[in-house]
């Protein structure tokens, strides 16, 4: 496989979720059936990355322990003859191998990338923001590593986002050399409407050229005083191509309280059994 190695930055403070967060990673919220993070490790996996590296930080330990073996809980299950329930637990350590990388200070999404680098150096690798959750039949890593194969260079993916919501996200300039994949040639990280030279933001996912690190090296702080990861890629796209894809599927924004919720809400409403419980609730007066 051309990218084999996939880093997930999850070192942020999770303001959003506050108290939450105090104690309790954000990518270990339960989305229906497993914690956040899961789905990010399985699209990574499906996507043909066999080495996962964790970018973490302070209170992030219970993402460590949910890949870990629990030799504790497997033995009691055994005891109980809980078989399928041993089958589960045994299934989410043996999902992938994971490395775990500590970002010792939260400088940034730009800075949690670069910690990376000792991993990942010399070649093209994938990233991962957990926070947004993708569903569709190919994985959208997938996607954007079959352009990579096919054109070369970074890829990211991109959506296209209303005027109100284009403040909120690395909103790119580029030209479409085919349909739904543009040649980037600008991005600004949270622009105003009138700074933003499109609607098209840059969603979280990536395939990264390795000559990124020297970039973010180099980079000083941008918006919010933070190591930007769209300011090293705005570098980059003037010397490499970056590509970005208008992926396919769905996303859910599991970043914010009233996102992760209607996710919850949304996916529950796909399954069969929880349907009820969901329009249950509804109904109920
Ligand atoms: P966010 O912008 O969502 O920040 O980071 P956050 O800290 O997670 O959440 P809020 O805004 O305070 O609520 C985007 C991604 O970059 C990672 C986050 O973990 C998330 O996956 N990140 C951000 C780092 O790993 N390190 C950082 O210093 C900053």
């Amino acid at each position: 496989m051309s990218v084999s190695k996939c880093l997930f930055p999850v070192a942020g403070l999770g303001t959003r979720f506050l108290p939450v967060t105090k104690e309790i990673a954000k990518e270990m919220l339960p989305l229906v059936n497993r914690p956040i993070i899961s789905y990010g490790v399985e699209e990574a996996r499906a996507s043909g990355c066999d080495e996962i590296v964790m970018i973490t930080g302070r209170s992030k330990s219970s993402i460590e322990n949910y890949f870990d073996r629990s030799f504790e809980l497997e033995d009691i299950l055994l005891k109980r003859g809980k078989n399928a329930l041993y089958a589960k637990v045994r299934a989410i350590s043996d999902m992938a191998e994971i490395l775990y990388i500590r970002q010792r200070e939260p400088l940034g999404l730009g800075h949690a990338v670069l910690c990376g680098e000792p991993v990942c150096k010399g070649e093209y690798f994938g990233v991962i923001l957990p926070d947004d959750v993708f569903v569709h039949e190919e994985p959208v890593l997938s996607q954007l590593i079959k352009v990579h194969d096919r054109l070369g260079g970074s890829v990211v993916a991109l959506e296209k986002v209303s005027d109100d919501d284009v403040m909120r996200y690395g909103i790119v300039s580029g030209s479409e050399t085919e349909p739904g994949i543009f040649r980037i040639d600008d991005m600004v990280e949270k622009p105003s409407l009138g700074e933003a030279p499109s609607n098209y933001a840059i969603m979280g996912r990536y395939v990264l050229s390795p000559n990124i690190f020297p970039i973010l090296h180099e980079q000083g702080k941008g918006t919010g005083g933070e190591i930007q990861l769209t300011d090293a890629l705005r570098t980059l796209a003037k010397s490499e191509p970056v590509w970005g894809v208008a992926y396919k599927g769905r996303r859910f924004d599991c970043g914010t309280q009233k996102g992760w919720l209607r996710a919850n809400v949304q996916l529950a409403m796909e399954d069969p059994e929880l349907r009820n419980v969901v329009l249950g609730v509804v109904n109920s007066k």
